[in-house]
């Protein structure tokens, strides 16, 4: 990890919202009086009814409970379109980018927003969904997407997107998790040239469902489908029939906005729900400050609407600040390895957000796909997912960034609702690879592993915890407290737990150093070993299975697989295929196996359970260090295990 700092240009920090002092100060007012501090920027929106109760926020485990601005009232969507009419109806909401280079771009005006929403939100109606009914969006990047979360927000409907990469299994699943009333999605989706086809895997996820689950169908490419008489209905014929005024829903601060599923250590992926006011509250002000907007510039995040980080920051954060926000339904590499930059010259592109693992994927591309483009209005570049390593650090700013965009690498979850450790452009010096420093209102702690002590000393090293409430967490786990409470707040009693382990350095700054729990990360999305081994084990061929991750030059972590095969199955290279394309078909392309070991037997304990940290050891390809073995029923295995390790790199 390298040390050098690069500090804010003067230039920059003189017109930033903040410099370093205005930081310290107001980090400090923040943590000192944090009623007053959100008091104060909860006003950054529109309230129906204005809140008197600024927080109320218990993390002792067995009485969780989070509010935050409880008795006011508003709508989302209002906050992100209605408002803006007077002043903005004319500037471009939202940009979009079809993946076919040669198509035409959309430039999407505040008061066509407006319409949209509108227009969709009474389809929602007139199709039977109402407050507080659930509706699943399983969308490809089309501005209908954002039409419906918005359409949602506005009639009081909790949207929980499913990304359209997830198969129907897992889709099926995430619609009965929540008892979803109404699917909305397309014909087909196009990506990098390929094309998905998002109807039929609706059709085959409701296939056994006896609820009879509507679906509202965008045509986007005109594809033949199978439509389900009396069930299904077209977006542009339904459109036609009703109006385009759909007066916004009064919603509680804590009524529910959203869920979206997202992978653990244990179990199924766990709905995560987020509330209204906090939520745009947090997503707003983080937009702005993290990024360094401002009025008239065009921000782009290339992430999808299918995680959390296309909800609050292409979604809802700029919208609620009234930005013109880009969204991108191709791949960093179609046509070609330029297309990010072919997109940022094109539309003049001034905040840039994305993952390491893109970066790093087109570094490896070289760098003529990069100084091709005009990219002089670039201002800042930022990074979210996964830690980014000092070398794609260093090219992001020097050949991306020409050494004059601050870099903002950017840590949260889908839990946090939006940045809690960050760098704010014109205020801190960044180091390749570190996160830096809390956002105002955040108290990030390093705990100790075993006891869960907190180390008061600057430089630490242990688990990431946060001390107290902001006003984007999570509020709970749809359907199911209790684990909202076992996964965040047990194990380290009265902290939010967040599952990664991080370091602090003597200058009080952050760097994460990744999951600590059986949660991966593969090119910054997160996937549970266990839900891999789950659809493994699902195989009739496969006995028994342990996933593990590994370091992967590209995805940060690969997929590694060990699999036991049921007795006198012959383990082949045709059977390895075979069980990635199961995994792939029971998940999505995103939960394929990098790797297969065929492994007769797996490290156990006597009492039976399988001793992951020597299974890591060997995918990581260090099998010297596997530390105390002698408790091992059979220590043997593991020799026959390091024999066929397959990453031997
Ligand atoms: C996990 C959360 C929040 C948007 C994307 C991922 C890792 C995220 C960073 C970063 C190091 C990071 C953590 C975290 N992570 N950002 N800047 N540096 N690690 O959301 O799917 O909820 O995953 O991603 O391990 O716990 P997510």
């Amino acid at each position: 990890m390298s040390d050098k700092t690069y500090p804010p240009s003067a230039d920059f920090a003189a017109k930033a919202h903040v410099d370093a002092a205005g930081y310290a100060e107001m980090y400090k007012t923040s943590i000192d009086n944090p009623e007053a501090f959100w008091a104060e920027h909860g006003k950054r929106i529109d309230w129906i009814k204005p809140f008197s109760k600024v927080k109320d926020v218990n993390f002792n485990f067995g009485e969780v409970s989070i509010k935050w601005f409880e008795d006011g009232t508003l709508n989302v969507a209002a906050n992100c379109i209605d408002r803006h009419l007077e002043t903005r109806a004319d500037q471009t909401a939202i940009i979009w980018e079809p993946d076919d280079p040669n198509d035409d771009a959309l430039h999407i005006t505040y008061r066509e927003l407006h319409e949209q929403v509108g227009r969709m939100a009474n389809v929602l109606k007139s199709l039977g969904v109402g407050k507080g009914d659930r509706v699943v969006i399983y969308l490809p990047m089309i501005p209908e997407a954002a039409y419906a979360m918005l359409a949602c927000a506005r009639i009081g409907a909790i949207h929980s997107i499913v990304f359209a990469g997830f198969s129907p299994d897992a889709l099926g699943a995430r619609v009965n998790g929540c008892d979803a009333k109404l699917v909305i999605t397309a014909d087909t989706a196009p990506r990098g040239g390929r094309q998905t086809k998002l109807k039929d895997n609706v059709n085959q996820a409701l296939l056994h469902d006896t609820t009879d689950v509507k679906c509202l169908v965008v045509r986007r490419t005109g594809d033949q489908i199978a439509w389900r008489r009396d069930l299904d209905f077209w977006w542009h014929e339904e459109a036609e029939k009703v109006s385009a005024d759909c007066p916004p829903e009064e919603m509680g601060a804590e009524d529910p906005l959203f869920i979206l599923y997202t992978s653990g250590s244990t179990g199924q992926p766990k709905g995560v729900v987020h509330t209204s006011g906090g939520y745009l509250v947090y997503a707003a002000m983080t937009h702005q400050y993290t990024f360094d907007y401002h009025d008239g510039d065009i921000f782009w995040c290339t992430a999808d609407v299918g995680w959390v980080t296309g909800h609050s920051y292409i979604i809802y954060g700029p919208l609620a600040n009234g930005a013109t926000t880009l969204m991108f339904e191709g791949v960093p590499t179609y046509p070609d390895a330029g297309r990010f930059w072919a997109v940022c010259e094109k539309h003049k592109v001034n905040q840039f957000y994305t993952a390491p693992t893109a970066i790093r994927a087109l570094m490896g591309q070289g760098n003529d796909f990069v100084t091709r483009y005009d990219l002089s209005d670039l201002k800042v570049l930022g990074t979210v997912g996964e830690p980014i390593n000092p070398e794609a650090w260093n090219w992001y700013n020097e050949v991306v960034g020409k050494g004059n965009c601050p870099i903002v690498d950017t840590w949260w979850q889908t839990e946090t609702g939006g940045h809690l450790i960050t760098p704010l452009p014109g205020a801190t010096a960044t180091k390749p690879g570190s996160a830096t420093l809390p956002f105002f209102g955040v108290q990030p702690v390093v705990l100790e592993p075993e006891s869960g002590k907190e180390i008061t000393e600057t430089v630490a090293e242990g688990v990431l915890a946060l001390k107290d409430s902001w006003p984007g967490q999570m509020r709970t786990v749809w359907g199911d407290h209790d684990r909202f409470q076992s996964t965040y707040f047990q194990q380290y009693k009265g902290y939010y737990f967040s599952g990664d382990g991080c370091r602090r350095d003597a200058d009080g700054y952050y760097w994460i150093t990744g999951r600590v729990d059986d949660v991966i990360n593969v090119s910054g999305h997160r996937m549970g070993t266990a839900e891999v081994e789950s659809a493994l084990v699902a195989h009739a061929k496969v006995a028994e299975a342990a996933v593990v991750g590994y370091p992967h030059d590209i995805k940060g972590q690969g997929i590694y697989a060990y699999v036991t095969l049921m007795t006198g199955e012959e383990p082949t290279d045709a059977l390895r295929k075979e069980l990635s394309e199961w995994v792939r078909h029971e998940i999505g392309p995103i939960a394929k196996p990098d790797l297969i070991q065929w492994a007769p037997g797996l490290p156990k304990t006597r009492s039976g359970k399988i001793m992951r940290r020597i299974l890591r050891k060997i995918a990581e390809n260090d099998y010297g260090s596997l530390g105390d073995t002698s408790t091992l029923a059979d220590p043997s295995v593991v020799d026959e295990l390091i024999e066929n390790r397959m990453n031997r790199g």
